[in-house]
């Protein structure tokens, strides 16, 4: 009998990390690498917010807090949901954690029992399966083609219902794909769930607050108020501004289930940062001018790299609706050898060429679910977008 945990064995190392692994390798060896793997926004955190911060380390907020927030964060929390989404909660359903991955983590222990199922449209954030196998569940992947924007369908949803069905988890806008989904798609799939009173929604919206082209944010408890109670809305300060290693983020649920969760978290890290709720806090009630400036910058980012990789031959790149991230197909690739003489027999090995050959790191698909994809994630700067895109068109134009 080994040492660490069956449960353990159930889940896997994340992909990425053999990726991000050889990309530093090569470039300790001196190579010039250009990672585009990063998932967090690569703007210093606004000056406001770290004032906040230091202002609440010299005023003494450097202790324990109530396990799942301070009263005031939650009060902004509140305001924030009600400014910006229409949606009226009270402090006792709210919940921050370390991360809006805390929060989804306690929704799905505090959920799961053994053999429940959770829906889980492909691609999909790598967190999102292991976290429902961790907490007991069995994840349903509903693969989410190129062809349907990379959304769930009504019907798709519907055909992977069952009575074990506990929750479907929505992220729009989405990591990998970027695909968002307007009120009319969430209202669909609405629609479906109405019928099915023992499916709850967990709505990822950690990225928000980046769409584009004047594309119009929308919530499952927005659009439909008559699920409200039973949908868990996340979100956090992470991408929206640039608060990744702040770590928080926070859920708005039902009480009943906020209650649980903050269980669940008073025994494993009690509350999340009080420094960082503070600058949360400042985060959310402050100006919100930030999120405007950011926004354009990926704006012009994601239409410098989807023009770039469509003049690529054998590269497919629809255009995304929010995130920093893009999606394309390597569809025309596959089948074909490298200038260097690799077989590109699926997008791992297209990823593992591109690094080796032109030192460019991306994530291949198949590590979110949906192949044969490549995720890019353009949270760097112009000139390395540039460069990249230069490299990734002579890498193309190579294969035969
Ligand atoms: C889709 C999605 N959800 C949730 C998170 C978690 O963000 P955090 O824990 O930083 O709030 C991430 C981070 O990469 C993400 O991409």
């Amino acid at each position: 009998m080994g040492f660490l945990s069956d449960r353990l064995a159930r889940i896997k190392p994340s992909p990425t990390i053999a990726m991000t692994t050889r990309a530093a390798e090569l470039r300790a060896q001196g190579q010039d690498i250009i990672g585009l793997s990063a998932g967090e926004p690569d703007f210093d955190t606004p000056s406001t917010i770290r004032d906040a911060a230091k202002a609440a380390i010299d005023a003494g907020h450097t202790r324990y807090t109530a396990v799942d927030g301070t009263p005031s964060l939650k009060r902004a929390i509140c305001e924030k949901f009600s400014r910006e989404n229409g949606l009226d909660y009270k402090p006792s359903e709210i919940s921050v954690g370390t991360g809006g991955k805390q929060i989804l983590f306690n929704a799905l222990l505090a959920t799961l029992n053994e053999g429940d199922e959770v829906i889980i449209p492909a691609p999909y954030w790598v967190s999102y399966p292991d976290m429902v196998i961790l907490a007991g569940g069995t994840p349903v992947i509903v693969e989410c083609g190129i062809e349907d924007g990379f959304r769930l369908t009504a019907e798709a949803l519907e055909a992977a219902i069952t009575p074990r069905t506990k929750w479907l988890i929505l992220n729009s806008p989405s990591n990998p794909s970027g695909a968002a989904y307007d009120h009319d798609q969430i209202k669909a799939l609405t629609d479906v769930l109405l019928r099915h009173p023992q499916v709850w929604v967990l709505a990822d919206d950690i990225y928000e607050h980046l769409v584009f082209d004047g594309f119009e944010f929308a919530t499952p408890a927005q659009v439909e108020p008559k699920l409200k109670d039973r949908v868990l809305t996340m979100n956090g300060v992470s991408k929206a501004y640039a608060m990744t290693g702040w770590r928080i983020g926070y859920g708005a649920a039902p009480e009943a289930l906020i209650k649980a969760m903050a269980m669940l978290q008073s025994q494993s890290t009690s509350n999340p940062s009080s420094i960082g709720q503070y600058a949360a806090e400042a985060a959310l009630n402050g100006p919100q001018d930030y999120i405007a400036e950011s926004r354009a910058v990926f704006q012009r980012r994601r239409d410098l790299v989807v023009a770039g990789l469509n003049d690529c031959p054998g590269i497919d790149c629809p255009t995304p609706q929010g995130a920093f991230y893009v999606y394309p197909s390597i569809r025309g690739l596959i089948g074909k050898t490298s200038a260097a003489g690799t077989a590109i027999a699926d997008d791992e090995a297209f990823a593992n060429a591109l690094l080796e050959e032109t030192g460019v790191a991306v994530v291949f698909g198949a590590a979110f679910g949906l192949s044969p994809h490549f995720r890019i994630s353009y949270a760097t700067s112009d000139a390395q977008l540039t460069e990249a895109v230069a490299r990734i068109r002579r890498f193309c134009e190579g294969c035969n």
